[in-house]
């Protein structure tokens, strides 16, 4: 079988289409099949979810990090079947700049350490040819920091426009190359994990900040064909998913609210009615917003589960 490097892929990707303010749309028909294909899927999902006992599990003990073998003992993730109200068909929009496949290691847990509200991501994904669950495949995931910063990329201001960046970098974007503006080789916030017989997985992070001309995000990407290094990056032949997942605004405004996501007042945060990324995923009828349930069944600025289901 042949295997290209993950990294290859992502160079490839990160090209001038990574610019934040600059990215292929997809066109009206793609859309529209999208959608189409979404709507299909609905019931399929909300089917498989009626023959599946749904037990919200209270009490989560993530794996260790695994980084040789692909020993996976997927923890059950809180909601155990794929959400059927979130079918959700992610377009492939920009991976961003701040792809960096070499600080992507495979865990259940991302923190590092970073501050701010625990945040446990539980992503299913869904074949949408047959809208059956996908198993084994590997959802990819990065974010910045609660001040907007990003591992690997940590030399460079969250508050600066991306523009003045390359500019002050003197990087001109001309189409074809790859841009590489990481500074460093940190990877909080970074990981990756396979989906369960369910299509399920979970990671366990911490609420994202914002940066400059972008509303909050994370980076998502769905692999197939997949093993690991000895060093625990991963080889893939094959991506089939690219995307960004959001939180709703009223959500976000109270998290932002908190420390230490509210001492970020160098910039003001751009919203999701603003971002043109978010305008893009929401082009078709699907929907790339998290549903969030507070951890303790109450309140979530103590800690919270965002679910989603990707189309694939
Ligand atoms: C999806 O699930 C919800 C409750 O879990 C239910 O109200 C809704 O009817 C389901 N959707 C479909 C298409 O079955
Ligand atoms: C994997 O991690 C364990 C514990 O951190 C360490 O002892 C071991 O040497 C690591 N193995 C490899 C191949 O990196
Ligand atoms: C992991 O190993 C691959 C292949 O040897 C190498 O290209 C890559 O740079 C390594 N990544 C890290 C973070 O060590
Ligand atoms: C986010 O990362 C940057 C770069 O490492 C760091 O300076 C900043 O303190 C971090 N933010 C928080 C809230 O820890
Ligand atoms: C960018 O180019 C200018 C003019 O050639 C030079 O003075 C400056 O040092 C360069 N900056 C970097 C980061 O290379
Ligand atoms: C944020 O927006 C407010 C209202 O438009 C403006 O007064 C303020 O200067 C802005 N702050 C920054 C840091 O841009």
């Amino acid at each position: 079988m042949h295997f290209s490097t993950l990294f290859a892929i992502g160079a490839a990707v990160s090209s001038v289409a990574a610019h934040p303010g600059h990215h292929e749309k997809l066109d009206y028909k793609e859309l529209t099949r999208r959608s189409g294909v979404s709507k299909r899927c609905e019931s399929s999902a909300a089917a498989m979810n009626a023959k599946r006992w749904a037990k919200h599990q209270e009490k989560r003990s993530l794996a260790a990090r695994s980084n040789s073998t692909v020993v996976i003992t997927t923890e059950a993730p809180y909601y155990e079947t794929l959400q059927n109200d979130t079918c959700v068909l992610t377009p492939e929009v920009t991976t961003g700049p701040y792809i960096w496949p070499r600080s992507q290691t495979l865990r259940q847990d991302m923190t590092e350490g970073q501050a701010g509200v625990p945040l446990y991501l539980d992503i299913g994904v869904l074949n949408t040819e047959t809208c059956e669950p996908m198993e084994n495949v590997l959802v990819d995931l990065w974010h910045c920091n609660a001040t907007g910063s990003y591992s690997s990329f940590e030399g460079l201001d969250p508050n600066t426009p991306f523009a003045t960046l390359l500019e002050e970098m003197n990087i001109t974007l001309s189409g074809g190359g790859s841009l590489d503006l990481h500074t460093g080789d940190t990877t909080f916030l970074r990981g990756m994990w396979p989906t369960d017989s369910n299509g399920m997985m979970e990671m366990k992070t911490a609420f994202p900040g914002f940066y400059v001309e972008r509303t909050i995000h994370i980076h998502a990407q769905v692999h197939t064909n997949w093993v690991v290094r000895d060093n625990g990056t991963i080889v893939s032949d094959s991506t089939i998913l690219t995307g960004q997942l959001f939180f709703d605004e009223d959500l976000s405004e109270q998290i932002m609210a908190l420390e230490p996501y509210a001492s970020h007042t160098q910039i003001n945060r751009t919203t999701n009615s603003v971002d043109s990324i978010y305008a893009q995923e929401y082009a078709g009828s699907w929907n790339p917003t998290m549903t969030v349930v507070p951890l303790d069944g109450e309140d979530v600025t103590k800690g919270m589960v965002a679910y989603i289901t990707l189309g694939a």
